[in-house]
């Protein structure tokens, strides 16, 4: 593996698809290493866009402006950042030897929508998931509903933070949250997944690295458990490690190696599980860095994000826990461009306690804005500190 020297014809150049504040953490990770960084997204001065060496703002899910921005950069590696991509581009681009996809063109096409990376994992790979049935109708809902049981989750099949989610607790649910599912989803024409709700003790992210050896052979690793806790079907606070039984860690393990052996390509992989005492289900998948593995910041010897950096451009990782912590997101709060965030240094007495401030140029009510993270004794201690500093942060009008 050889990296050349930023700016130059030998440049090692990257290009982020998404350039939010997971882009932005492997933007820093991939400079560090002295990549060329190149940061795409819908807007201007997205989080990764100011800590890249060049930006462009175009409309992702656009075939031909997509394919533009690729060719004219021509990139070494592309790696994606949000579901909400032109992927057949990505897939043309790879089958031509253009450029790296990570983890790989198809995996980011299986997983943008739910319906590729839920018959993979439940029928191809015979995973254990909830109950679960797809609907193009309000009347196709209804029956699919009936099928999977109450109480239920009903899912735009394109969509992502719980936009367009609800849970429905019985058949006078069902038509609302059609109503609701289409009308947010992000493509129109809509096609949501019902799923049977599982009753789990709790939930976790299971970060799950495919990385190459110094001789060029694919291993697998796992990090530590992550708990999270999501409302609205976003999440709200994560902490690492998560308990875990013996029994429930290896199923988890062994799920989250089949769904990652199947997708293949290099990179980290946000593994979504639902347990309940030793038995575990597979929810979904991110080909990517995760947002509740931001705790990975103050965890690991190397965050979520210098993992996948290091994957990516095929060098060796290390996956090793050395405390306890937490993180505890910062939400916008209101509508406002350019905030202010008051109370930082407040925040920052806390003990251990750190911030991330992600720079979005616009607010909105349940945008997420920061993230605080904080270590302790245990995951108790860290998630108290941590929620104490997010407390402390307050979000103002400029
Ligand atoms: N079938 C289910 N049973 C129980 N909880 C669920 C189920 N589906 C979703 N949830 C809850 O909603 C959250 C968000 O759902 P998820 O499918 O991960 O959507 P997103 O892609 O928006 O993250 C999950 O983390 C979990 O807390
Ligand atoms: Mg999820």
């Amino acid at each position: 593996m050889r990296i050349g020297t930023p700016l130059t014809d030998h440049a090692t150049r990257v290009m982020l698809l998404g350039s939010g504040e997971l882009g932005k953490e492997v933007a820093i990770e991939l400079q560090r290493l002295g990549a060329e960084v190149i940061a795409v997204d819908r807007y201007p001065n997205a989080p990764a866009m100011q800590v890249a060496h060049r930006s462009h703002v175009i409309p992702m899910t656009d075939a031909q402006v997509l394919n533009g921005v690729i060719l004219a950069e021509a990139p070494h590696i592309i790696v994606p950042e949000i579901e909400a991509i032109a992927t057949d581009v990505l897939a043309a681009i790879e089958a031509a030897g253009i450029a790296r996809v990570i983890p790989t063109a198809r995996a980011t096409q299986l997983t943008m929508n739910r319906e590729g990376i839920r018959r993979l994992a439940a029928e191809e790979l015979g995973l254990p998931t909830s109950p679960y049935a797809f609907a193009v109708s309000a009347e196709e809902l209804a029956a699919g509903a009936e099928a999977v049981g109450f109480p239920c989750f009903v899912k735009p099949v394109m969509s992502s933070s719980g936009k367009g989610q609800s849970y429905v607790e019985g058949p006078e649910g069902v038509a609302d949250a059609w109503t609701y599912a289409e009308s947010s989803g992000r493509v129109a024409g809509g096609c949501v997944i019902v799923e049977g709700r599982i009753d789990f003790d709790y939930e976790i992210t299971l970060l799950t690295v495919r990385s190459a050896t110094v001789d060029g052979e694919i291993r697998t690793d796992f990090c530590a458990p992550i708990g999270h806790r999501q409302q609205k079907g976003d999440y709200v606070e994560s902490w690492q490690p998560q308990a875990m039984s013996p029994a429930a860690l290896k199923s988890a393990q062994e799920i989250a190696r089949k769904v990652t052996d199947a997708l293949g390509g290099l990179g980290v992989f946000g593994v979504e599980l639902f347990v309940k005492g030793d038995e575990v289900w597979f929810s979904e998948v991110s080909p990517r860095p995760h947002d509740t593995g931001l705790v990975t910041l103050a965890t690991q010897v190397m965050s979520e994000f210098a993992l996948h950096a290091r994957a990516i451009l095929g060098l060796p990782v290390d996956v090793t826990l050395r405390e306890p912590g937490a993180s505890a997101v910062i939400y916008g709060g209101m509508e406002a461009e350019g905030v202010v965030f008051e109370g930082v240094a407040e925040a920052l007495s806390v003990p251990t306690a750190d911030l991330r401030l992600f720079g979005k140029p616009e607010a909105f009510e349940r945008r997420r804005m920061g993230v605080a993270l904080a270590r302790g004794a245990d995951t108790d201690q860290a998630r108290a500190r941590a929620t104490e500093a997010a407390g402390k942060v307050r979000v103002v009008k400029p």
